[in-house]
């Protein structure tokens, strides 16, 4: 049986050494997707979403507080971070400190095994980290609902990170505090399912759009996005009963229809915005195939060119190999179900 919750056994969260605190999170990949806001500041979603956080491309972020420092510095995978990353983690501090009461500056030190950007929730599982370190540092003692909303606040899917194994998140009711208040994800206990996740890095560069531009410009454009918001509501529930039985193929079809209708609502935009590629869809028709042979398989794209595949442990080897002849170049690795974002003990290297 799998074990999503390791944390028991860990140090609890308000440890904080002269170091800072130290931060790991694991990314989701979301089996019903989120995709638009109802509210951008607060970061509110349209739509309840699900996913499998994966024990693969963790992200390790320190928040140390700098008191008399001139201001905060963000360092990302080894160099001072710019541009819009850098006033995301600082109006990210900015919330904490509010959150607090205090007002010290902060050096926060990320590093993410997955590369950043690239449609590969680097910033499901930055903002977990982000809210768990941030957290301990400034001395925030919250339970796991409270940190899954602070961390939407950086970003949606990252609410959904700090949980392992299955999440699911909710858009919440009403409006300002209230829509706060209520949206946050929480763990969806599935023990007896382990499938694997087979990702097709296609393309490991930075997408040309932000998820965060895409998704409003959906919203804003795109006639089939009400289509797409309201019979995600079918899907949630359908995708529930699934994961309940164990079913992989329901739940790989559902999440297979769930990600193409979020895809289509981007085709539809206007002007579209389209992230698959053709090695994209070359590994979309090897997935095909291997189900035309009898190997359960199926796909589920993000906002970038990458694929990932859910099929059985057994057979993961298989899909890999299929994803590597489809698509020659690009770079495979298998996922299982991963922890929940968590504290990093003392001794730990
Ligand atoms: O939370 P963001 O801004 O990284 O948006 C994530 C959107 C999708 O990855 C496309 C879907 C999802 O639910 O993770």
């Amino acid at each position: 049986m799998p074990t999503d919750h390791a944390r028991e056994t860990v140090e609890p969260r308000h440890g904080v050494t002269d170091r800072g605190s130290t931060a790991v999170a694991h990314p989701n990949i979301a089996l019903i997707k989120y995709w638009g806001k109802r509210d951008e500041e607060l970061i509110i979603p349209y739509v309840d979403s699900l996913s499998m956080t994966l024990d693969v491309f963790p992200t390790t972020t320190t928040v140390r507080l700098t008191p008399g420092a001139g201001g905060d510095t963000v360092t990302l995978d080894g160099a001072p971070a710019q541009g819009e990353p850098r006033q995301r983690v600082i109006a990210f501090l900015d919330l904490v400190r509010e959150l607090a009461g205090r007002a010290e500056p902060a050096a926060v030190t990320t590093r993410n095994a997955v590369p950043t950007g690239a449609g590969l929730a680097s910033s499901a599982s930055g903002f977990a980290a982000l809210a768990v370190a941030a957290a301990a540092a400034y001395g925030l003692a919250l339970d796991d609902t409270a940190l899954s909303r602070l961390a939407r606040r950086g970003s949606a899917s990252a609410s959904r990170s700090i949980f392992g194994g299955f999440a699911l998140c909710h858009a919440g009711q009403g409006v300002g505090a209230a829509a706060d208040h209520s949206s946050y994800a929480e763990p969806v206990p599935v023990p007896d399912f382990d499938p694997a996740l087979v990702v097709a890095l296609v393309n490991a560069g930075p997408k040309a759009v932000s998820s965060r531009t895409a998704m409003r410009h959906t919203v804003e454009t795109s006639p089939l996005y009400p289509a797409w918001a309201m019979s995600s509501k079918g899907d949630l529930a359908d995708m529930r009963e699934a994961l309940d039985r164990g079913d992989l193929d329901a739940v790989g079809e559902i999440a297979e229809r769930n990600a193409f209708g979020m895809h289509a609502t981007m085709l539809a935009a206007r002007p579209a915005v389209r992230y698959l590629s053709p090695a994209t869809v070359a590994v979309l028709d090897g997935v095909l195939q291997l189900r035309r042979d009898g190997t359960p398989a199926y796909a589920t794209m993000d906002a970038g060119p990458n694929v990932k595949v859910l099929c059985r442990p057994a057979d993961a080897a298989q899909v890999a190999e299929t994803v590597l002849a489809a698509a020659p170049g690009c770079s495979v690795l298998t996922a299982r179900r991963g922890p929940g974002a968590r504290l990093r003990m003392r001794n730990e290297p």
